[in-house]
């Protein structure tokens, strides 16, 4: 009996205290603001963690004001009315005074919080949902061929030939090729290295390998604006949407069933969407990877949110108001996440448009190695083209072979 009524006591005294602890702790919660010149408070400091968005002004704005600081006689009591506190927050926000021996608007910034949540998304949803998509293209690739199969050229080779691309359209369909496999190869590595490679090489072999990658993703991005510029230059014309896209894509131009053949020029209208996605595509990879060659030189963030607001795209997407006010260091954090996610959505193209320009179809690789294609495998592709090919020849030989 006695011990059951020292038990009862003790747990009493100790829900009591807790009790007590608990209230002090929330109470000293609400007034800390006010007790350390504008610091966050406990509960603050808990609801960042939880992820929870805060309106920080009482933070940002309490920089510089000598009268918020606490008194010099109180515990936090600062010497000259302003804290070591007040200057880590206006390094935080931008808004302190810094001079430093060297130049440039980085150097400048000394607190940038931005960082952790960049870190967070690198680490995280970009590398598995870019995993997942990779994977995902390339297995309902293996499924489409399985169903599908190769798509032949229905009436059998001719054994006629016929130039599809001159040199000159193939070398820039190869330089950009080329430089694009090599740099979706070496920005991956970089990107899933620490993950998938240093478990299998070690960090010394993966250092090795990292800075090649490195040097080959800097030197061949070059190559691969060059070819992007000679494409666009020797195809635009021909990738101008005309009015038998629509009737190639009403019937799935023809690559969903057998025997289905519609008329095409040049280039059909799946030719005419992979163009433009390479060309969108390619100059948007292209503008975010110069700025992230040439550190804080190009920001183009800033501007760019401003302008979604003002059109209202922002607050369509549910955006809500973007900020305008970037950091150099958050320029280029926004340039990395961008360069990143448009890479993995080309890259995913690129498998399709891969499979389709050789596994997939009877006779396309020709027109890129020797240039020259089937006669039948044209008039079943690009019967229009055909057409006017004819045409000319017949053109130039009226013309070379005089009236007598
Ligand atoms: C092994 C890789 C590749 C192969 C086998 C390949 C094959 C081909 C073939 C056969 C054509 C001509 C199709 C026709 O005769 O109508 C073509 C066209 C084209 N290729 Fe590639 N290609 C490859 C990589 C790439 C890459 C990486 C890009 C862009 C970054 C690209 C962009 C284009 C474009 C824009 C066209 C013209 C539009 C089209 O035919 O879809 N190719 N490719």
């Amino acid at each position: 009996m006695i011990k059951r009524i020292v038990l009862s006591i003790f747990i009493l005294t100790f829900l009591s205290l807790t009790s007590s602890i608990v209230a002090t702790a929330q109470e000293e919660g609400t007034n800390a603001r006010a007790a350390t010149g504008g610091a966050q408070s406990l509960e603050d400091i808990l609801n960042r963690q939880k992820g929870q968005k805060i309106d920080d002004e009482f933070r940002s704005g309490a920089t510089g004001d000598p009268d918020s600081a606490a008194s010099i006689a109180s515990q936090l009591g600062t010497l000259g009315g302003v804290s070591d506190a007040e200057v880590y927050r206006a390094l935080r926000y931008g808004s302190a005074d810094v001079k430093v021996s060297n130049d440039g608007p980085a150097s400048k910034v000394l607190i940038q919080d931005g960082g952790m949540k960049w870190l967070e998304f690198r680490q995280g949803p970009l590398k598995n949902y870019g995993g997942y998509l990779l994977l995902g293209v390339l297995i309902l690739l293996g499924i489409f061929y399985i169903i599908r199969g190769k798509i032949m050229i229905d009436a059998g080779p001719s054994g006629v030939k016929i130039l599809r691309f001159e040199t000159a359209e193939r070398f820039a369909h190869w330089l950009m090729a080329g430089s694009f496999m090599l740099l979706a190869i070496t920005g991956l590595i970089s990107l899933f290295g620490r993950f998938g490679l240093i478990p299998l090489i070690g960090k010394s072999a993966y250092a090795f390998i990292a800075n090649i990658s490195l040097f080959i993703h800097n030197w061949v991005s070059w190559g691969f604006m060059l070819g992007l510029l000679m494409v666009l230059c020797i195809w635009i014309k021909e990738n101008i949407p005309n009015k038998h896209d629509l009737k190639w894509l009403a019937q799935g131009g023809g690559i969903l069933k057998k025997g289905v053949h519609p008329p095409a020029k040049k280039f059909n209208a799946g030719q005419k969407v992979i163009f433009w996605i390479v060309m969108i595509f390619g100059a948007s990879i292209s503008m975010s990877g110069l700025s992230l060659l040439f550190p804080f030189q190009i920001n183009m963030f800033a501007s760019t949110f401003e302008m979604l607001n003002n059109l209202g795209i922002s607050s369509l997407l549910g955006l809500g108001e973007l900020k305008t006010t970037l950091a150099p260091h958050e320029e280029m954090q926004y340039a990395q996440m961008w360069h990143a996610i448009i890479a993995f959505v080309f890259i995913a193209v690129i498998f399709a448009h891969i499979y389709i320009g050789s596994v997939g179809m009877e006779g396309a690789i020709d027109a890129m190695t020797s240039g020259e294609v089937d006669e039948q495998w044209a008039k079943e592709h690009h019967s229009l083209w055909v057409e006017e090919v004819k045409q000319k020849q017949s053109n130039n030989a009226a013309q070379q072979s005089p009236a007598e």
